[in-house]
């Protein structure tokens, strides 16, 4: 989902600071040892030397007073030496601390109620009803957003990027709560529905298809609970018109993606993601769409592919494509958090707005 690959994102890019940290400190560490000893040696070397010589010239200093000092310099080293170790003691410590304090101030995980219904399907629909959601007190993401995707409908999300429509999804499959306002399914809050049931019954279909190094097979049937007979495999791959082009692989299913010469195309990643979703069959399917253009026959067989996963769900889309768009019960264009078009394509084209501008934009319309 959007939220993992922020998340995913977020956590690389701490990781590359602590990397950066930890480089800057280890590179200050090698240098400050050798140079802290090479001062110490070469003050002690002044220290005897101008010492001794007081020392001969006999009346400013006696031997004892100059052993004495000498023995407290030397004791005076290795307090400063120390102090030359304390940012690389420090840094990572900072660094850490920023962690820690990065996790206190994350939200609090969404949780179950007591005895939380089972999720089985959406029988009348799915109503976002005045839901609003910030992940910064403050800082509102989406704001009063309401309306109603009647079950087995197909509800489109446009609008420019940040107008909060990954997040809305989000919502849904309660990745978080809302922080105004309800969703409800067939009347009932979506809090009241157990965690599990719900993202098991919500497909997605997302942007970054996320493939494992691993067979083909595994990667169709990835997060079902049970074991998978080859047809029922075969049934979704062909749906996905993905069979096609796993069957011309050096081992059909068994052929393990990632490796040297079975790199896939983007075309053929989303068609096995649309593969593992038909196989899955939620009722509640969201679908963010690649912004990414394919080569025109793969994307006429991922479009094809995709009408297919569309029957019979409540689906939600995140769209980019024109094709998609069309084929839309309702069309609800964001910015900035709120929805600030709602109709079908045709009367949305007509009221002109931000709808035909992105609509110009983005199909370059004749
Ligand atoms: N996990 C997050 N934490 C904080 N802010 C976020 C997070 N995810 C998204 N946002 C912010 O929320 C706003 C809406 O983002 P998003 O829902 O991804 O929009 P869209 O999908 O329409 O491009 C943006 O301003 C984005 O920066
Ligand atoms: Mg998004």
């Amino acid at each position: 989902s959007g939220a993992e690959a922020h998340e995913r994102e977020r956590f690389g890019r701490l990781t590359w600071d602590y990397f950066k940290a930890f480089i800057r400190t280890e590179r200050f560490r090698a240098l400050s040892h050798p140079l802290t000893e090479t001062m110490s040696a070469l003050g002690t070397v002044v220290i005897l030397w101008y010492g001794t010589r007081l020392v001969l010239a006999g009346g400013a200093l006696s031997a004892e007073e100059f052993i004495v000092f000498l023995a407290f310099s030397m004791k005076l080293y290795s307090p400063v030496k120390y102090l030359g170790k304390l940012p690389a003691i420090i840094q990572p410590g900072i660094v850490a601390s920023e962690r820690v304090f990065e996790f206190l101030d994350a939200p609090i995980e969404v949780q179950d109620r007591d005895g939380p219904r089972t999720f089985e399907g959406v029988r009348e629909g799915i109503v976002f009803d005045n839901v609003s959601f910030h992940y910064r007190e403050g800082e509102p993401v989406l704001d009063g957003i309401s309306f109603e995707a009647p079950a087995g409908s197909v509800t489109a999300l446009v609008g420019p990027s940040g107008a909060g429509k990954t997040t809305l999804m989000d919502l849904l499959g309660r990745f978080y709560d809302t922080t105004g306002g309800r969703i409800l399914v067939d009347g009932i809050p979506l809090q009241e529905y157990s965690m599990t049931s719900l993202r098991h019954g919500l497909g997605i279909v997302s942007q970054e298809t996320v493939l494992f190094h691993d067979t083909v097979r595994s990667n169709i049937a990835y997060g079902l609970p049970g074991p998978i007979s080859d047809e029922d495999l075969e049934a979704a791959a062909r749906a996905a018109h993905a069979h096609e082009f796993v069957s011309r692989m050096p081992k059909g299913y068994d052929t393990v993606v990632g490796e040297r010469g079975t790199q896939l195309s983007g075309g053929q990643r989303q068609r096995i993601a649309i593969a593992r979703a038909i196989l899955r069959d939620p009722p509640i399917l969201v679908l963010d769409e690649a912004t990414s253009s394919l080569d025109s026959e793969s994307e006429r067989l991922v479009q094809d592919a995709v009408g297919r996963l569309l029957e019979g769900r409540t689906v939600f889309v995140i769209a980019h494509r024109l094709s998609t768009i069309q084929r839309a019960d309702r069309i609800l264009v964001m910015e900035a958090g709120r929805v600030i078009q709602r109709g079908s394509h045709d009367d949305l084209l007509q009221e002109g707005g931000l709808y035909r501008h992105l609509h110009d934009l983005q199909f370059q319309a004749t």
